[in-house]
């Protein structure tokens, strides 16, 4: 039996193909969901837009600081663990979640695989680099989305029999829910935007939005823009983020602040936006998987590839550097090679999973 475990957006959408694929080859599984996302549009719209089944486990634990909500969801997953006894554990990305399950596994001896494994961004003043590494290295199938995500496990020690290069279900998630949300939702009637005559904003990592300058002038950097190019900023606000622009009384005029979108209207959105502006992981790649420039607001990223065939750029939270890199990124031609492989990692992922062993 295959435990997988998910609790945030990012983890929900890119497990989502890893879960179909266990449906359509009928493994025996069961979804333990920690509860660190719980808003309905970070949490149910995705259940209910992919039509994921409900979790058999929900452990409710909500968010905390980091100590006290990776304890929580460590004693809750072991819990459930010690009850299913599951050959093998998923996790996936580089959330509290993932690695509390992680740990929580590895110690009851239960396999662990990691997916999206060796992802570095050589920071580890983000709490997700503190996370990925600990995961990657009591993980025992690391399923790394690229060669380069591979060579950075390898040159940390990690043997080379444990890792599986396999693109990133990203891409699965995109392909498999592009048409769909053609289909179903038409959000750019709803908001009256025209193809290629918005941008598109998200922020929310803590490195960010929880220290009051660099909040401020990422809103500098995208008023800058707004003025610039006198086009509408569509910015779907994470509760993190909404919370601190609350608390700190921030303004925001110009820009067009909603609640966070369900992924068939956020996935249409990025695929129409002239440039996408964001701190995101996972829509760094999206936006290289669907041929949209992408600005982000970061000074490092464990997206490499992006930068390396273009199309990303690095603009820190430095409204000047926002402003340049929006305008050469409007000039971008979208011709580049998508480099997390061609949408069947999660298929890959469970036939290594069925393949393997009991122990
Ligand atoms: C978490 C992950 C981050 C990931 C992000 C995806 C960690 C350390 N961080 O960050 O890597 O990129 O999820 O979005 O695991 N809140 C709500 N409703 C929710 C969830 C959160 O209101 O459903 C608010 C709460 O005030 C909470 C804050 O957002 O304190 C932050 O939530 P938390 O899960 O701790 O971190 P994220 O910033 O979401
Ligand atoms: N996303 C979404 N609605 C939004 C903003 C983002 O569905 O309003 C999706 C986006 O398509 C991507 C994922 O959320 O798949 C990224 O999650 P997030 O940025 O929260 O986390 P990260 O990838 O940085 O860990």
């Amino acid at each position: 039996m295959i435990g997988i475990v998910l609790g945030t957006r990012p983890e929900i959408i890119k497990m989502s193909p890893v879960i179909r694929e266990c449906e359509r080859r009928g493994i025996d599984y069961f979804i333990l969901h920690s509860g660190q996302h719980y808003s309905y549009e970070m949490d149910r719209v995705f259940f209910e837009e992919l039509d994921l089944p409900e979790p058999n486990y929900s452990l409710d634990v909500g968010s905390g600081t980091h100590a006290a909500q990776t304890a929580t969801i460590m004693t809750g997953v072991e819990d459930v663990l010690v009850k299913e006894s599951p050959e093998i554990v998923l996790v996936q990305g580089d959330t509290n979640t993932v690695m509390a399950a992680a740990v929580a596994a590895s110690k009851l001896q239960i396999r662990v695989g990691h997916i999206e494994a060796g992802l570095r961004s050589f920071n580890r003043r983000m709490p997700e680099e503190i996370n990925r590494v600990l995961t990657d290295h009591i993980s025992d199938y690391l399923f790394a989305p690229t060669e380069t995500a591979r060579g950075n496990l390898l040159a940390e020690g990690i043997p080379e029999r444990k890792i599986c290069v396999t693109g990133n279900t990203v891409v699965d998630a995109v392909y498999q829910n592009l048409d769909i949300s053609r289909r179903k939702v038409d959000v750019l009637r709803d908001l009256d935007l025209a193809p290629r005559e918005y941008f598109l904003v998200t922020a929310h990592r803590q490195e960010n939005v929880d220290n009051r300058a660099r909040l401020k002038e990422i809103l500098k950097g995208l008023d800058r823009v707004q003025k610039e190019f006198s086009l509408p900023i569509v910015f779907p606000v994470h509760p993190r983020t909404e919370k601190r622009i609350q608390e700190l009384g921030i303004g925001t005029d110009g820009l067009n602040l909603t609640k966070p979108f369900g992924f068939l209207e956020f996935l249409q959105l990025e695929s129409q936006a002239k440039v996408v502006l964001t701190d995101s992981g996972g829509v760094q790649e999206e936006t290289c998987v669907l041929g949209v420039p992408c600005a982000t607001m970061r000074y490092d990223t464990e997206r490499p590839e992006t930068l390396e065939i273009g199309s990303n750029i690095l603009v820190g939270a430095d409204s000047r550097r926002i402003l340049e890199g929006v305008r050469s990124a409007t000039a971008w031609k979208s011709g580049w090679q998508n480099p997390y492989g061609d949408g069947i990692a999660g298929k890959m992922i469970i036939m290594v999973c069925a393949a393997a062993r009991p122990q």
